[in-house]
């Protein structure tokens, strides 16, 4: 029996030394002391043993079997050290090797343009507040004077919802709620997106962005308009941008114009840019319609004012040269680079 058990120890121990995998050690610990095992087997037969010889022989098996488990335990705890240092000497960083170059976006031209507009006009004591992209027919039309009946509320022109809720296709709607807000005066613009049902092509898209002014208080005339209009288009174009209003007519402002700006690229005398004319179209603005004054609560006797609208990709594309208003909707970097 004890030759027995040294026999089994013995060859257990150099299996142990020699294993090369947590699976061979397994197999080791099952065929010793699994149910079939070596030492199994050996605590079975203790029935053939002698009474008085049992207790000696117990405490052999006992010390042969916690021994080759101490060892097995070892044995394990290497393999896993060994193992973990392996992936360690794998996973080493080398701080010295130079990093990977990270591909730094850009701001969008329409960004540059609208922090410029926004620039002038807070300089010049605006207020700038963001008006809702989903919009009710009554903010986008109605209250801005335009019947029922008017063209622009064609679905052909403008993206419904359903009857009463659509995409705002103006910014002007931003002057009804500023307005309802009951505080006077009011000085501020509202830049923001707006839709229609348009076909992409150079100039047009579904969606572009627009910046609405408004200027609400006591003796504001057409001479205020003029002479805030004229230091924008300076401030943005060039101190020698010379500014002209042609009439025109928006059913919210009454009377309207359109104002141009002389050529930044020929000034004035005509050229490729400018299609000959020596000016440029830029906004549309006039004096705020009574009615759409009276409409808000402000009582158009004692209170006047002024509102202006920009497109803002227009300007975008004047001011950087950009040919195609399809480039801006990209966002190919070799291209938002440039400016
Ligand atoms: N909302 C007009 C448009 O989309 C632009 C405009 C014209 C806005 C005159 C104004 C304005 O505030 O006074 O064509």
């Amino acid at each position: 029996m004890n030759e027995k058990l040294n026999e089994i120890r013995e060859k257990a121990l150099e299996q142990i030394k020699t294993a090369g995998s947590a699976e061979k050690l397994n197999e080791i610990r099952v065929s010793l002391l699994g149910k079939k095992g070596a030492l199994t087997d050996i605590l079975k037969s203790m029935k053939d043993v002698a009474p008085e010889d049992r207790p000696k022989v117990g405490q052999m098996v006992n010390d042969a079997r916690a021994e080759i488990e101490a060892r097995l335990e070892e044995a394990k705890k290497k393999m896993d050290e060994a193992i973990r240092a392996e992936k360690l000497k794998n996973e080493v960083i080398d701080v010295t090797l130079p990093a990977d170059r990270a591909e730094l976006g850009h701001r969008h031209p329409n960004t540059i343009a609208l922090e410029e507009i926004e620039r002038v006009f807070i300089g010049m004591g605006y207020e700038v507040v963001e008006g809702p992209e989903v919009e009710k027919d009554y903010y986008n039309f109605e209250a801005l004077n335009i019947p029922a009946d008017h063209p622009a509320k064609d679905e052909q022109d403008t993206f419904y919802v359903n009857g009463d809720i659509l995409l705002r296709t103006q910014t002007s709607g931003a002057q009804v709620h500023e307005m309802e807000k009951g505080k006077l005066p009011i000085r501020m613009i509202s830049p923001g997106r707006v839709f229609r049902a348009d076909e992409v092509d150079a100039t047009h898209s579904p969606s572009f962005h627009q910046v609405e002014g408004l200027v609400i208080d006591k003796n504001v005339t057409f001479a205020d308009l003029k002479g805030t209009l004229a230091e924008f288009a300076k401030e943005m174009f060039g101190e020698d941008t010379k500014v002209k209003f042609r009439p025109h007519h928006f059913p919210f402002t009454e009377p309207s114009a359109e104002m141009d700006v002389s050529c930044f690229k020929c000034g004035g005398k005509g050229c490729r840019f400018c299609k000959g004319e020596g000016w440029i179209e830029i906004l549309g603005c006039g004096m705020v319609h009574p009615h759409v004054l009276e409409m808000c609560k402000i009582d158009p006797e004692e209170y006047t004012g002024f509102a202006f609208g920009v497109g803002l990709e227009r300007i975008a594309l004047l001011k950087y040269e950009i040919d195609d208003m399809r480039l801006l909707y990209e966002n190919d970097v070799r291209f938002l680079k440039q400016f």
